[in-house]
């Protein structure tokens, strides 16, 4: 059992894309590792964790049975039903857990995880009430001895009590390291001054100090209420204070009584708090070892479209707007190498302004039917519009992209003009210069500057 927890263990913590630097991500073919990789995505996962639950599980049925000798009469079939139910539930679960590499992540996570825990729980479920039936009346042959345990281990239990608690933060800075400065992607962009990612090493140091006071609060609850029930007269009720009140009450009963000679003070409380900083600092020291990047905010600069004097400054923008803003450069390559995506060599040569448009804007204007299937299946389109979020180009923008795009090994038919005309606010909402500005003219002029930028 030991040995499927640890190898499960292994499987939870092998990371699906390491942080390697250029050199190591070449050398091993990829970010991720071609072994390793496989029990780094989630389906692997969520497979261990159940099977880790069922096997804690069946050490917490062997120590509940354990000197204990079942009399009822069927006893022996019910035993036999669950090894048969464990096997299955183990097997279902290690199925499911294979066939999610298979499948869509949607189908993994509505069907196969939910699949997998409602076994574990069935089992958890059914065995607990029958095997607390079937000890019913059972001759204990052995006294159960309690107690035994090193002082040791004990430190096993806080230094597990801090993993939970640093796990805890560590996936709220999973979570904050992936949301890419949206609060809902695509729909609520997060435009606050904190709206950056710290590098790790920071954060590992924040989630220390963190852990560090949390468990001095719970440290101290203990000392309390430890503290109060010696005394009949405090009760918890008033709580912080109780214990001082306690000490000053006490304090001529101790100045009166005569020192203890050579009585020594528990040195546990100490040894834990060392053992707690130093497990601490390690996780940072760790933090801090691999390399240490900010999430900044993506820079929004705007157009300046009287810089733009040639065709020429339109395609260096765009291609700037490419790699940057734009964001096309995550899904196309513009060389020979395959990509996700169809590879925009010779782009220019191939495709006419306006299907450049109509494929940015609205990828979806041609129908794409997969002919395998026997019925023609619709496509949804995977360019994603790029003129609205999360993307979200200006039309200024967009030209300059097109432009890029047609410069690809075609003739760039974008002309600087076409941007300044876009620049021009439509002639209804210009005030006039002599006419003072009402509030009302002030806030439909911003309006229309929002538009135009
Ligand atoms: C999420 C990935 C993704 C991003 C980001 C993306 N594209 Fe695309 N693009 C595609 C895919 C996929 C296609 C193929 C058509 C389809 O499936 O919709 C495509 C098709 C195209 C085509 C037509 C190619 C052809 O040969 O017919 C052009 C041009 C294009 N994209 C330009 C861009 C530009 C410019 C940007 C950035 C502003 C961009 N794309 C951003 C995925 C992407």
């Amino acid at each position: 059992m030991l040995v499927t927890i640890l190898a499960c263990m292994g499987v939870w913590m092998t990371p699906h894309s390491l942080v390697a630097s250029m050199e190591e991500a070449r050398a091993m073919g990829g970010t991720h590792h071609p072994i390793l990789g496989v029990f780094g995505v989630m389906s692997a996962k969520l497979t261990v964790v159940n099977i880790i639950i069922l096997t804690s599980f069946m050490s917490f049925l062997l120590y509940w049975r354990a000197n204990q000798q079942i009399t009822v009469k069927w006893g022996k079939a019910a035993r036999a039903f669950e090894v048969f139910l464990f096997s299955v539930a183990i097997l279902g679960v290690i199925l499911a857990g294979i066939y999610g590499y298979f499948v869509p992540a949607i189908y993994r996570v509505n069907v196969l995880s939910v699949a997998q825990v409602l076994a574990v729980l069935f089992v958890l479920a059914l065995v607990t009430p029958m095997t607390g039936m079937m000890l019913r009346g059972a001759k204990m042959t052995g006294k159960m001895t309690w107690g035994i345990m090193r002082p040791s281990s004990q430190y096993a239990l806080v230094i597990n009590a801090i993993t939970v608690v640093l796990t805890m933060s560590l996936m709220g800075y999973a979570r904050s390291a992936s949301r890419v400065h949206w609060h809902v992607y695509g729909v609520l962009e997060d435009t606050s001054a904190y709206a950056y990612t710290p590098p790790l090493g920071t954060a590992a140091f924040l989630f220390s100090v963190n852990t560090l006071l949390f468990f001095s609060l719970v440290a101290a609850i203990f000392w309390v209420t430890t503290r109060t029930i010696r005394y009949d007269g405090f009760c918890t009720q008033y709580f912080f204070v109780a214990p001082f009140v306690e000490w000053l009450v006490s304090l001529p009963e101790r100045l009166s009584a005569p020192k203890p000679v050579g009585e020594a003070r528990s040195p546990y409380f100490r040894k834990v708090v060392g053992v707690v900083v130093g497990f601490l600092a390690a996780f940072t020291w760790a933090g801090f070892m691999v390399p240490q990047s900010v999430g900044l905010p993506p820079t929004k600069e705007k157009l300046d479209v009287a810089k733009i004097s040639s065709p020429k400054d339109l395609t260096r923008i765009g291609q700037n707007m490419f790699f940057g803003k734009g964001q096309c450069a995550l899904c196309h390559t513009l060389g020979a190498e395959a990509g996700r995506c169809p590879s925009l060599q010779n782009a220019g040569a191939r495709l006419t302004r306006e299907f450049i448009f109509e494929t940015l804007t609205k990828p979806d204007a041609y129908v794409k039917l997969d002919f395998e299937q026997v019925e023609p299946k619709k496509f949804p389109a995977q360019m994603p519009v790029i003129n609205k979020p999360p993307i979200d180009l200006t039309d200024q923008e967009l030209l300059t992209v097109i432009a890029f795009v047609q410069s690809l090994g075609g003739k760039v038919t974008v002309e600087p003009a076409e941007l300044i005309a876009l620049d021009q606010p439509a002639p209804v909402a210009e005030p006039a210069e002599a006419e003072p500005p009402a509030p009302e003219r002030l806030e439909s002029r911003r309006e229309v500057e929002h538009k135009g930028s």
